[in-house]
């Protein structure tokens, strides 16, 4: 029997990752293979067309899921009646750009985006923000949407997590299911620390399998800069294993994750040092539709300083934009 349809706001749909990602969201793979799927694509005016015209391409799929597809600039009629909203649209950094230039472009546009969430969204919507700075994105429209539960906002931190796996799965030449407890901690940005101390290999710590030098020169570098890298070699940002990402982190949160965690950026609740307050990137499980953070791991000098120096960085971004004004009532409250 088919469950009741769920409304999913895509923004930014005309982009590179909007387009990877509404054919898997129409397909059932965001939220399963028996749920029906509204989608509403938010763009600014110079967007539309490209998501108009992806909207024709979902028409042309026949999709069994797919119920309606709206496209619109008006974030007040994307959000309406949202469940699950995936924010993807921002403003890139442009050339010659400080960070803080970066962090206020996004600002002004994620902190509408809230109060429209805030003003109609369903009442178990569930926003992942993936557009850049993710983290510091998503503490700004949750700012902006102060009668919607802090724990209902969260960043992209998937892709990081999903990079680590592999890249312990190609070095030791397993395959990914071999790879358990791997964490990102902190922001999604270079200053991410991937973090393997709690990782197996088919039950053995991956410590005992792989030297020192490697994860420190190779590994955490790789992992923190693979974007870069996927630039470099591919001459634009990664889009598919974006969009992928996205669906692996909406699919746990409602779907549960079972006996694994993973890894989300999410409000702190001052668990590990970090600073309440702040959306930083955990070990997360998905129990009952809401994400917890994996208690009780221990954490050794060498994660405790990677950890600090990450959460430092939120931390700025979030006294910039503050200083900017651009917080919310639920900061000022
Ligand atoms: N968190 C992650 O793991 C991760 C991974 C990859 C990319 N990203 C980020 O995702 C973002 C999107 O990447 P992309 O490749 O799709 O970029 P893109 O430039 O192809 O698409 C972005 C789209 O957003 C639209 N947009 C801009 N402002 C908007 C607004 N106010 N409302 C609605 N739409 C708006 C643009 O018109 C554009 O079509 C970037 O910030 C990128 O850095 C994050």
């Amino acid at each position: 029997m088919q469950r009741q349809r769920v409304n999913v706001t895509v923004t930014g749909a005309g982009g590179n990752i909007g387009y990877a990602l509404m054919f898997r969201i129409a397909s059932g793979q965001l939220l399963g293979p028996d749920v029906p799927v509204a989608l509403r694509l938010l763009e600014i005016p110079s967007g539309l067309r490209a998501a108009e015209g992806s909207a024709f391409e979902l028409q042309d799929s026949a999709f069994p899921l797919l119920r309606e597809v709206l496209v619109t600039d008006d974030p007040v009629q994307a959000f309406d009646g949202a469940n699950v909203a995936i924010l993807v649209g921002s403003r890139p950094r442009g050339p010659g750009q400080q960070r803080a230039d970066l962090l206020e472009g996004n600002a002004r546009i994620f902190g509408p985006q809230g109060a429209a969430i805030n003003a109609g969204a369903a009442d178990d919507i569930r926003v992942v923000v993936v557009g850049n700075p993710a983290n510091t994105n998503a503490l700004v429209t949750a700012s902006h949407a102060p009668d919607v539960p802090a724990d209902r906002f969260t960043a992209l931190t998937r892709l990081d997590h999903n990079r680590a796996v592999a890249q312990l799965a190609a070095h030791l030449s397993v395959p990914v299911t071999s790879v358990r407890g791997v964490a990102i901690w902190g922001n999604h940005s270079a200053l991410q620390y991937p973090d393997v101390s709690h990782a197996t290999i088919d039950g053995r710590p991956v410590r005992e399998l792989v030297d020192e030098a490697w994860l420190v020169n190779e590994f955490i570098p790789r992992v923190a800069n693979r974007g870069a890298e996927i630039i470099a070699v591919r001459g634009a940002s990664s889009m598919g294993s974006a969009a992928s990402a996205t669906v692996d982190h909406v699919y746990d949160w409602v779907n549960g994750t079972g006996h694994d965690w993973t890894s989300a950026g999410v409000f702190s609740d001052g668990s590990y040092g970090v600073p309440a307050g702040l959306v930083s990137s955990y070990p997360v499980r998905s129990l009952g539709g809401r994400w917890a953070i994996e208690p009780g791991l221990a954490v050794d000098d060498f994660s405790r300083a990677r950890i600090n120096t990450s959460v430092a960085e939120l931390q700025a971004e979030r006294a910039a934009v503050s200083a900017l004004g651009l917080l919310g009532p639920r900061e000022s409250a």
